[in-house]
């Protein structure tokens, strides 16, 4: 029985971890939950689920927490001091980090220092400070499954390989909603549209980052942390039905690729039992309906932030964190309808070129870079 962390609960993923949960009660236990806003949903879950423990990140909620599970043993935590502090001090075997930007950095540190393995859905934790993590998990001698179907696929076509015999990591991407659209109509698109995915259901900021392409460049920076590979070994190709969920190339020109439907639950499963494999009731892909599968070579003009991602992982140091965070405030900018599609890359490249970047970040400077990109963006928006 592994005892399972869920940080990010209430979200697309956290909802998929608690399916792959529900179908197998004897392999899986729910020791902790988390949410930031939605207290009804994480108190149904707790419900549901009888966690050792349960966090709800917005304060306020924490009182209504406590009456809908009085009557359990369920332990209440608020805040992001509880957050971090479930993520140190519960006991589960494996954190499964679904927590949606950079907010998921902390409590996955905690976690990783705990000596806590990591199943992680969280790419924003590996762009922001991938070099910190990485060297976190050789001194607490932890390991981290990804849970990014991409990833998980490129993790999977590596198992057994060694790392000289890889020529290339060739991460797919549907292209998003726009991937037919002419740039053109790029400045008029509108929040409705951004959030019609064609394949994949997700929350609205990895949504909106399809839309961008700025989720497929933050998984180029999370490719990079998980399998030390250089950018120029990195490359995206668009496959507009998310069948193949990416490819590694070998220096011999053999390339092994991972197919499913696109359902997050396959790569959650195998995230959670890896090295083994466990049975399913999933549909399985029929090759009948998808005779048919295209590649196209990404526009990096028409989705700009592809490039502003490629550069700031060039760039290195504090600038994928600013990348990052700068993303983060603009597409929540975007949500609420105060700016349009084309000023994310805008804000996200304005941001960068006024960055100094420091080379060799510590946590606390990377932390720094964040707040500085979010501050920069804020005072963007008052001019
Ligand atoms: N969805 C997918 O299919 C998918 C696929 C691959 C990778 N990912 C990655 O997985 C992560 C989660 O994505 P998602 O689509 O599941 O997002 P989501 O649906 O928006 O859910 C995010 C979760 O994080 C919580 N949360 C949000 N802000 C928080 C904060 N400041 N502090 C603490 N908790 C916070 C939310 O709580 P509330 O519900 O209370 O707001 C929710 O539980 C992202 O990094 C995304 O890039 C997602």
């Amino acid at each position: 029985m592994k005892r399972l962390g869920l940080f990010g609960s209430t979200g697309s993923i956290g909802e998929n971890v608690l399916n792959v949960v529900r179908h197998n009660p004897d392999a899986f236990e729910i020791v902790c939950l988390t949410a930031h806003h939605n207290v009804q949903k994480l108190a149904d879950q707790a419900l549901e689920f009888r966690p050792q423990s349960v966090c709800i990140c917005a304060e306020e909620h924490a009182g209504y927490l406590k009456e809908k599970l009085s009557g359990t043993s369920i332990r209440i935590t608020h805040g992001h001091t509880g957050l971090v502090d479930l993520a140190r001090e519960e006991s589960f075997d494996m954190m499964v980090g679904a927590i949606v930007g950079s907010a998921g950095l902390l409590p996955t540190i905690e976690a990783i220092k705990a000596g806590k393995n990591i199943a992680l859905a969280n790419k924003e934790t590996l762009v922001v400070a991938g070099e910190i993590v990485n060297h976190l998990l050789e001194k607490h001698k932890v390991d981290l499954i990804p849970i990014d179907s991409e990833h998980s696929a490129l993790f999977q076509c590596l198992v057994g390989e060694s790392s000289d015999s890889v020529k290339r990591l060739i991460l797919t991407a549907s292209g998003g909603p726009f991937l037919h659209t002419p740039v053109e109509e790029f400045e008029t698109l509108t929040v409705e549209s951004a959030l019609k995915h064609p394949n994949w259901n997700m929350g609205a900021k990895i949504t909106v980052d399809s839309a961008t392409m700025m989720n497929k460049g933050l998984e180029v920076i999370e490719a990079h942390w998980l399998f030390r590979m250089p950018s120029e070994k990195i490359d995206i190709i668009i496959h507009p039905q998310s069948i193949i969920h990416s490819m590694v190339e070998f220096v011999d020109g053999s390339i092994k690729s991972q197919m499913g439907l696109p359902d997050m639950k396959l790569p959650i499963q195998y995230a959670l039992t890896y090295p083994g494999r466990i049975q399913n009731g999933y549909e399985s892909v029929d090759f009948t309906k998808y005779n048919r599968l295209d590649f196209y070579q990404p526009d990096t003009k028409k989705f700009p932030c592809l490039r502003l991602a490629y550069d700031a992982l060039k760039a290195m140091g504090t600038m994928p964190a600013v990348l990052n965070a700068a993303n983060e405030m603009a597409v929540s900018k975007f949500l609420k309808r105060e700016i349009g599609f084309n000023d994310i890359p805008r804000w996200i490249e304005k941001a960068m070129n006024a960055h100094s970047i420091h080379p060799d970040p510590s946590l606390d400077d990377v932390l720094e870079a964040d707040r500085w990109a979010r501050e920069f963006c804020s005072g963007e928006i008052k001019t």
